[in-house]
C-alpha cells in the first residue's frame, strides 16, 4: 500500500542529500581545472620542450608521440635501419637511370677501388660486378645517410656524399650492366656449411642463405655473395653480428649473423668467395680436394 505523504519541494530534497553537493563541487573543480589547462598551461607550450599532449601521455605513463631526436642508445636501436624504401618513385628513378652518365661517375670516382668492370682492385674493395642496381643503390644511399656503419664504411660515406640521388641511380645501373668475365661456383668447405647455405638450420630458426642471396626471390636489395672476397664477406658478417652494421631492413641479417659461430662465418665466407680474394692457398687446396 502506498502512503500519502505531503510532497517535498525539489530543492529541499536536493540539499538533504550531501552527495549532490559533492558532485557539484567536483563538476565545478573539473571545469576550473580544464580552464587552467586550456588557457594557462597550453600557451606555455614549447618552453618545456614538448607539447601538452605528450605531457599528458607521459603523466599517464604512455610515451606519447612527441617528435624528439633519437639520442638514447635505445632510441637509436629503434630508429629505422635505412632511409631507402622501395616506393614507386625509387623504382622509377632506378628504371630511368642513365648508364652512360653512370660510367662517367664510375670513371671519375670509383675506378681506383672498384675498377671500371666492377672488380675490386684489392680484396678489401668489394666487387660490384654481380650486384643488381637495387643492391648498389641501397648501399650507396645508406653510406650517404650514415646508416651503414661498421668495417670500412667511413671510406664509402665520403664518396657517397659527393653524389645526388640521380647520380647514385646512374652509377648503380652502370655497375649492374657489367658482365663478369668468369663463372664462379661456391667452394664446398664442409657438408655442414653447404647445408647452412642451402637448407639452413631449423633448430636455430636459421633460414638458408640461398633463400635471399641466390640472385632472385629474396628481398630486392639482397646482394649477391658469390664471388665476393673472403675478407670482405667475413668482415660484413662480423659487423652484422656485433650490431656495428645495422642498415639491414627488419634486422634480417643481424638476426642471422648473431647466431653463427666464428667458424661458420669463416666457412660461409669461404664458400661464397669461390676462392676470390684469398691470398693463401687454403681455399684453393680445399677447392681442389672437393672437385
Ligand atoms: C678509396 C676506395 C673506394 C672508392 C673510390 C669507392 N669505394 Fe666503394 N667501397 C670501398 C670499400 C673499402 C668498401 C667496403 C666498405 C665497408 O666495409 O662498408 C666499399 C663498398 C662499396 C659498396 C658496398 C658493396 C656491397 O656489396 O655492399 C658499394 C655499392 C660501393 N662501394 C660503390 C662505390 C661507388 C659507386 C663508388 C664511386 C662513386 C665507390 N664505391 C668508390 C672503397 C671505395
Ligand atoms: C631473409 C633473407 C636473408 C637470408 C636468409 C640471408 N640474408 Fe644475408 N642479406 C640479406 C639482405 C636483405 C642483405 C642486405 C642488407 C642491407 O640492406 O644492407 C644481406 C646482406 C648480407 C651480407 C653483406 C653483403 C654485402 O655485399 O655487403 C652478407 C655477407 C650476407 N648477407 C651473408 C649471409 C649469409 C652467409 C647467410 C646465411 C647464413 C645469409 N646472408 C642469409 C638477406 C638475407
Amino acid at each position: 500500500m502506498v502512503e500519502d505523504r505531503p510532497p517535498v519541494p525539489a530543492e529541499r530534497e536536493a540539499l538533504d542529500r550531501p552527495w549532490r553537493i559533492w558532485a557539484s563541487v567536483a563538476v565545478v573543480s573539473f571545469v576550473l581545472l580544464a580552464f587552467l589547462l586550456g588557457f594557462l598551461v597550453v600557451p606555455e607550450r614549447g618552453k618545456a620542450g614538448f607539447d601538452p599532449f605528450t605531457a599528458m601521455c607521459r603523466a599517464l605513463g604512455i610515451p606519447g608521440f612527441g617528435r624528439e631526436p633519437p639520442e638514447s642508445p635505445a632510441a637509436e636501436r629503434a630508429a629505422p635501419a635505412s632511409e631507402v624504401a622501395w616506393t614507386s618513385d625509387t623504382r622509377r628513378l632506378l628504371a630511368s637511370a642513365d648508364v652512360k652518365q653512370g660510367a662517367q661517375v664510375a670513371e671519375s670516382i670509383c675506378l681506383p677501388c672498384h675498377g671500371m668492370d666492377g672488380v675490386g682492385t684489392t680484396p678489401i674493395y668489394p666487387h660490384l660486378v654481380r650486384q643488381s642496381a637495387a643492391a648498389i643503390f641501397k648501399q650507396m644511399q645508406d653510406y650517404r645517410s650514415g646508416k651503414r656503419q661498421g668495417a670500412q664504411a667511413a671510406i664509402m660515406t665520403a664518396f657517397a656524399q659527393m653524389l645526388d640521388d640521380r647520380q647514385i641511380a646512374n652509377v648503380a645501373a652502370y655497375y649492374a650492366s657489367q658482365r663478369p668475365s668468369q663463372r664462379v661456383r661456391p667452394i664446398a668447405t664442409s657438408p655442414a656449411i653447404v647445408e647452412l647455405a642451402r637448407i639452413g638450420d631449423p633448430a636455430r630458426s636459421l633460414p638458408p642463405c640461398e633463400a635471399c642471396h641466390a640472385g632472385s626471390g629474396g628481398p630486392i636489395e639482397a646482394p649477391v655473395l658469390l664471388g665476393q672476397s673472403v675478407s670482405y664477406l667475413e668482415q660484413q658478417l662480423q659487423a652484422f653480428a656485433s650490431g656495428e652494421r645495422r642498415n639491414d631492413i627488419f634486422a634480417r641479417m643481424r638476426t642471422i649473423a648473431q647466431q653463427l659461430t666464428p667458424e661458420e662465418i669463416r666457412g660461409l665466407s669461404l664458400y661464397y668467395s669461390a676462392g676470390s680474394g684469398t691470398e693463401n692457398t687454403e681455399s684453393d687446396a680445399t677447392a681442389a680436394m672437393l672437385r
